[in-house]
């Protein structure tokens, strides 16, 4: 038994300084978060449920995105000790430019009814931080008006090909006027995905005040107030729409395209152009043939196809065999900075994220997409350190394997 004493004043004091506490209650909220899982409880706790199903939820029995997940789950680093490693750079560069990290933040549709800051936030942050971010066709804030609110962002516009190809092409034309540096073809939308959550949910665009949401409206009052006190929440680049976003989907998505409007939309937009939703090698090689910049591994963050196949582990053939004709970038399931450092060691230039800057979003609009940035930066920097690499180039697919299932 170590002997007792009574403590000095002068050694209290210390222990008991208290932690300052922002004033402003969502940088309070924020203060105790520590990673984008944290971001993502704030999320689940201020969205309605309906609006934080459709952002977290995936298709089907949702087997494609938990797979996603599972395979970064079983990464294991490989690291080398005794590196020089007091300096590490995160940067990169995409599609030949800089960018601060090997991250963009990805296309999401209707982004404004996570939080009514919505797309310019997301942007503005990207801005800020120094990466691309893709705006889709199904957002909620016009192309023009995005490029305003962040002009010197690196901003990418997301196609989909609807069955209307002049309203397409339309598109293209804004994007190409808006400065848009590129475009992104997403194709693993031939049809809707089924979305079992927002079937169950009755989510409509926009939200409407039925009883249960109504109901529901007292457990999130913030989110409605912000709902209904800001400019109504519409698909900017649509015409009005009251339907299911599945009903939206099936009318615009064109089920009957091909490599041949592949083709076509190369013709028509001279730009990087990048094609989102290849799961194979022959379709990698058969899109970069056709003209493709840049290919992105994904399965729509399984939100399409379930049971599709994982993109981390279809990635590493996927860039054997493009090689340096096009970059190859993935998406799905990332939610931490290792899974961005492992995606790359895999094969990957940039990893695009979802739903880890749409959490930060729900949790605390801009702020919020702020503190996952930096989250996903700091957690890159950090496991580059512990691998002993100080540069992104530097990862090599022997600093990661996948352990068995
Ligand atoms: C709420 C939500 C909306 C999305 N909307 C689009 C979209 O309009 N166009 C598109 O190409 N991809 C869309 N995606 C897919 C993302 O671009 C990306 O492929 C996916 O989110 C990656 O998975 P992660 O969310 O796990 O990071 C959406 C994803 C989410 C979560």
């Amino acid at each position: 038994m170590p002997a007792r004493r009574w403590p000095r004043p002068s050694e209290l004091q210390p222990l008991l300084r208290p932690r300052r506490v922002p004033l402003k209650p969502t940088d309070r909220r924020l203060a105790g978060v520590a990673s984008v899982a944290d971001l993502r409880r704030l999320a689940r706790r201020r969205a309605p449920r309906a609006v934080f199903d459709y952002t977290d939820g995936a298709a089907g029995e949702e087997l494609s995105l938990r797979r996603s997940r599972q395979a970064f789950g079983r990464v294991e680093f490989v690291p080398t000790v005794l590196r020089d490693v007091s300096a590490v750079d995160v940067s990169t560069t995409v599609l030949g430019r800089p960018a601060a990290a090997p991250v963009v933040f990805g296309p999401t549709g209707f982004t404004r009814m996570m939080h009514t800051e919505g797309e310019p936030a997301v942007a503005r942050v990207a801005e800020r931080v120094g990466i691309p971010y893709a705006l889709s066709t199904m957002g909620t804030t016009s192309i023009e008006a995005l490029a305003a609110a962040a002009p010197r962002a690196r901003r990418w516009f997301q196609l989909y090909l609807w069955r209307d190809r002049a309203a397409s092409l339309d598109f293209v034309v804004r994007a190409k006027e808006a400065g848009y540096e590129a475009l992104v073809l997403t194709v693993d939308t031939p049809v809707p995905g089924s979305r079992l959550r927002d079937v169950r949910n009755g989510l409509t665009i926009p939200p409407t005040l039925s009883l249960r949401t109504f109901a529901e409206g007292a457990l999130h009052p913030g989110w409605w107030f912000d709902l209904v006190t800001t400019e109504p929440l519409e698909f900017a680049s649509l015409n009005r729409f009251d339907g299911t976003v599945a009903e939206l989907a099936a009318r615009m998505f064109d089920p009957a395209a091909t490599l041949a409007d592949l083709a076509w939309i190369r013709s028509a937009w001279e730009g990087p152009l990048v094609v989102k939703g290849v799961q194979t090698v022959t379709d990698a090689c058969a899109v970069v043939d056709a003209g493709a910049d840049a290919v992105v591994v994904s399965n729509h963050g399984g939100r399409q196809l379930d049971r599709a196949p994982t993109p981390l582990e279809a990635l590493p053939a996927v860039a054997d065999a493009v090689g340096d004709r096009a970059e190859v970038y993935v998406d799905g399931g990332v939610l931490s900075g290792s899974d961005v450092v492992a995606a790359v060691a895999a094969g990957a230039r940039a990893v695009l994220v979802g739903r880890a800057y749409l959490y930060g979003l729900m949790a605390g609009g801009e702020r919020g997409v702020q503190k996952a940035a930096e989250i996903l930066l700091q957690e890159v920097s950090g496991t580059l350190a512990l691998l002993g690499v100080t540069r992104v180039s530097d990862l090599r697919r022997d600093h990661v394997r996948l352990r068995p299932d």
